[in-house]
């Protein structure tokens, strides 16, 4: 991985000077704060390295697309199905949702201990994974009564004949407080054998307000004309800001409420292809990352982002290493016949609206600094209490954003 300088733009260092001649007692964090050293915060970054892992795979396949993911509620769904796998074949499992580093004998606990501190209300994330099996598979009871003791939730026999449509879309609706509607938008294909199923839905709730929005703004498109999309907009919001000359990016993290924050990645070209930038992203950079932005009031502009996207995401496994377990799963604990994972369906839904608690500072000076977010970029929802990813996505065009 290259190291990466962090340039500050002279711009922050006027406002941030300036916010200290206000007389706030600011100080820049010089130390390190090392996050990842509880079992937790380890298992947070470790599960942050494989969504970073499965959306660069993603990202690679279309340079030239929207895309989102919820790398959590996936890597809790393959846990699970962990959970169904002979020794051999959980090894495979751990290496790619990166567990295997962790050494820790209480791993699936302090998964579940994650899992619900993220789910906490406050945060606007819900989070469903569950493993969906063919009846046919004549299951192994003992192995659905262990997932649903450890994870609160059994794995389903699939119905046969098309019924496992609305069986799975019913739950994966309540599960998300009927926000994520319509998982499956036809019955699975072919001869289904075991499918993992994960969905999230998340509510960006913004610490401070957004007085204007819904204003139509022009968003700059690789190489196409520009689109009108609804943006927010506030003067002196307070953000943290960082350039990275390396990676020719500017990057705002935004305060949202219960200790999450969104990271917008913004490179200084239009340009969708972001392959760079996707190939930095790991738990490491982006907390090492988090540390070197300074606090600033900029006037922001960012789109009103209200998204769905769902995928199949099985093709990618063999990206994170798992071309010989597909071959051969060994899901021996599910069942004594041959069980093959045949979809890692996802579907994701997310909003922000301008509401936030506080409103901006008063400034009697107008912002010098703009952060407008009106071309394409990255960014990601982060919880900061654990340095979990929660989403992460990469916006080409807001146009062709749909709930
Ligand atoms: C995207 O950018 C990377 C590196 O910046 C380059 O290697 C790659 O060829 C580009 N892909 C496309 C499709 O242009």
């Amino acid at each position: 991985m290259k190291t990466t300088t962090f340039l500050l733009m002279c711009g922050v260092v006027l406002s941030f000077s300036q916010a200290q001649s206000e007389g706030e007692e600011t100080t820049v964090e010089e130390e390190h704060v090392e996050l990842f050293t509880t079992p937790t915060t380890r298992l947070a970054a470790a599960t942050s390295d494989f969504g970073y892992n499965l959306f660069r795979s993603l990202a690679s396949r279309d340079t030239t697309t929207n895309v989102f993911l919820a790398p959590i509620s996936v890597s809790a769904a393959l846990t699970q199905l962990s959970m169904g796998g002979s020794e051999l074949a959980e090894r495979q499992l751990f290496r790619a949702l990166r567990f295997h580093t962790l050494q820790d004998p209480q791993l699936h606990n302090t998964l579940k201990d994650l899992l619900a501190s993220l789910r906490s209300p406050g945060k606007g994330l819900s989070i469903a994974a569950r493993l969906y099996l063919a009846r046919r598979l004549r299951l192994n009871q003992e192995f659905l009564a262990l997932v649903e003791q450890q994870y609160g939730v059994r794995p389903k026999a699939l119905p046969v004949g098309g019924k496992d449509l609305k069986e799975i879309n019913d739950w994966v609706s309540q599960e998300t407080g009927g926000k994520v509607q319509r998982f499956l938008a036809k019955p699975s294909s072919r001869n289904p054998s075991v499918n993992t199923v994960s969905a999230a839905y998340f509510k960006g709730r913004w610490v401070t307000r957004f007085s204007n929005s819904g204003v139509m703004e022009e968003f700059q498109v690789d190489g196409a004309a520009p689109v009108r999309v609804p943006m927010m907009q506030q003067d002196n919001y307070p953000v943290k800001m960082g350039a990275d000359s390396d990676l020719s990016c500017t990057i705002a993290q935004i305060q949202m409420q219960n200790d999450v924050s969104m990271f917008i990645f913004l490179p200084d070209e239009v340009m969708s292809n972001m392959t760079l930038l996707e190939e930095s992203l790991t738990a490491e950079f982006v907390q090492d990352l988090s540390m070197t932005l300074l606090p600033a009031q900029v006037s922001l502009t960012l789109p009103t982002l209200r998204l769905s996207y769902s995928t199949d995401l099985l093709p990618l496994l063999s990206d994170l290493g798992l071309t010989d377990w597909m071959e051969n799963p060994q899901l021996e604990k599910i069942s004594t016949q041959a069980a093959k994972l045949t979809s890692v369906n996802h579907k994701v839904i997310m909003e922000t609206a301008p509401e936030g608690d506080q409103y901006p500072g008063a400034m009697s000076t107008p912002n010098h600094l703009s952060y407008r977010v009106d071309r394409p970029f990255l960014y990601l929802i982060r919880d900061e209490a654990s340095g979990a990813l929660l989403f992460i996505g990469r916006v080409v065009n807001p146009k062709d954003l749909r709930i």
